[in-house]
């Protein structure tokens, strides 16, 4: 539709007006240049009807939302967040992660449970202060709860929910992703109530506990620190550093499955520079160029927020000769970002080259934004690079892994959903080295 209208253009979908931003230079004058005045999110009537609003991912511009982003940034940081505390966590639970692997490397098997346990354990270190058993039920439950959140929150039947306001009470599928964000709120509110009865004050040891201090510092300030808002701040957290960091690392697996050559290049390189024993380190990635531009790559082609968060202009903006009246629904294609020609070597094929100069040193294009840009960008990059260098190289070093079916080529096709994902897909490991 981009190349038919131009770079904007806008749909009806039912009642609701979305305007559609394309290819890299309009997408950064949204983000970036104009970052500010579209720095809003849209009202609609699910979103406020999950979140009231009074988190950070849909909390609209102003004090509040700067307030709650500033605290979430700051107390990540240092309870590790780009410190090698943090560091070291995600190494040990690189370790459960490939002990995981071992278990189950008797027969092909699908990663992606084994993955996301992994992947939440961190946030939920960060947040609840304690990991779980990748095993454990309640846990499991928790993680297909997010998973199936991702998938219902654009089915046609929330679209309905948003339009026709009497069929919100009708027993219709829309009712699930009710359920659900009820759910995954009454798993936060047990551990907020468990950390209420257990903090120290002065001896904060998660990210709960950090908000519960500040809850009582600034109460009447009007900074918007209150109980409702930790329950969704939280649950804002769990959510969106999970799935999306999840699905990347599965991607990355299904990637390196397709591009066998691309995996052997990648541990050749890996081997040639940390050998059999040194530690993994996350400064280890300046001396990996090609793992690093891999890793890139996966990021890039996977496109897992493929519209990243809707924005809203916070009042009426001239936007490519048009007027955006406030809080109209804009969608940044960060896919066609990803994919414009004007910016990368290879748009269209899976080729790390695209992170490489002609030396082969690791070079990152200004086209490159899965984490979007500007005053609204996602607030756990840090983390997530983290997070996939030391678990994708861990894997790496420790696997070969295969495509275990001859008969049929992987299947690259992604689902379209909040996040975008392979089908299920099984890969076969044999182990490289003794670890
Ligand atoms: C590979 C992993 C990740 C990707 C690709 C990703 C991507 C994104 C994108 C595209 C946005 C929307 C920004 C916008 O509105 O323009 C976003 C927002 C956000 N992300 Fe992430 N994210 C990832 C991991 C994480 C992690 C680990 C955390 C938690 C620590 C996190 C927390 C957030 C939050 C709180 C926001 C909302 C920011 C705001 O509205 O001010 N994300 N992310």
């Amino acid at each position: 539709m981009a190349q038919t209208y131009g770079p904007v253009f806008s749909l009806y979908m039912a009642e609701t007006h979305m305007v559609f931003v394309n290819g890299f230079s309009s997408v950064k004058e949204v983000l970036v240049t104009k970052g500010t005045e579209f720095a809003g999110r849209p009202i609609v009537p699910i979103i406020d009807y999950i979140s009231n609003l009074k988190g950070i991912i849909l909390a609209h511009y102003g004090q509040v939302w700067k307030e709650q982003r500033k605290f979430a940034l700051t107390v990540l940081r240092n309870l590790g967040l780009g410190k090698r505390s943090m560091e070291e966590r995600i190494l040990d639970e690189a370790t459960y992660l490939i002990q995981a692997f071992k278990e189950n490397m008797s027969v092909p098997f699908d990663p992606y449970d084994v993955i996301g346990s992994a992947v939440t354990n961190i946030m939920s270190t960060l947040v609840f202060g304690k990991r779980f058993e990748y095993d454990d039920g309640s846990y499991r439950n928790l993680l297909e709860l997010i998973n199936k959140s991702a998938k219902l929150i654009i089915s046609p039947w929330t679209l309905l929910f948003n339009t026709v306001p009497f069929v919100r009470k009708l027993p219709l599928p829309h009712q699930t992703l009710l359920k659900v964000t009820e759910e995954v709120l009454a798993f936060c509110t047990r551990e907020v109530e468990e950390h209420k009865a257990t903090h120290i004050r002065g001896q904060p040891r998660d990210f709960i506990d950090k908000y519960l201090e500040e809850i009582q510092k600034s109460e009447n300030k009007g900074l918007g620190f209150e109980d409702s808002k930790l329950l969704v701040v939280v649950s804002d957290l769990f959510s969106a550093g999970s799935e999306t960091t999840a699905r990347t690392l599965q991607w990355a697996l299904l990637y390196m499955v397709a591009f066998p050559e691309i995996q052997e290049k990648s541990q050749k390189e890996i081997d040639t520079i940390l050998g059999e024993n040194t530690c993994l380190k996350y400064k280890d990635r300046g001396k990996l160029p090609y793992t690093n531009a891999v890793i890139h790559e996966i990021q890039r082609f996977s496109n897992v927020l493929p519209l990243g968060v809707a924005h809203a202009p916070i009042k009426d903006v001239q936007f490519h000769g048009y007027t955006i009246p406030k809080g109209t629904m804009v969608f940044t294609n960060l896919v066609s970002v990803h994919h414009d020609k004007t910016q990368w070597k290879y748009p269209c094929e899976f080729n790390p080259s695209n992170f490489l100069n002609d030396e082969g040193d690791f070079l990152k294009p200004e086209a490159f934004m899965p984490f979007s840009a500007g005053p609204r960008m996602c607030l756990g990059e840090n983390l997530a690079r983290m997070e996939l260098f030391l678990f994708f190289t861990s894997i790496l070093r420790s696997f070969q892994v295969f495509w275990p079916d001859q008969s049929k080529a992987p299947d690259l096709t992604p689902n379209f959903g909040l996040t975008q994902f392979p089908n299920h897909f099984k890969v076969a490991l044999k182990c490289r080295q003794q670890t």
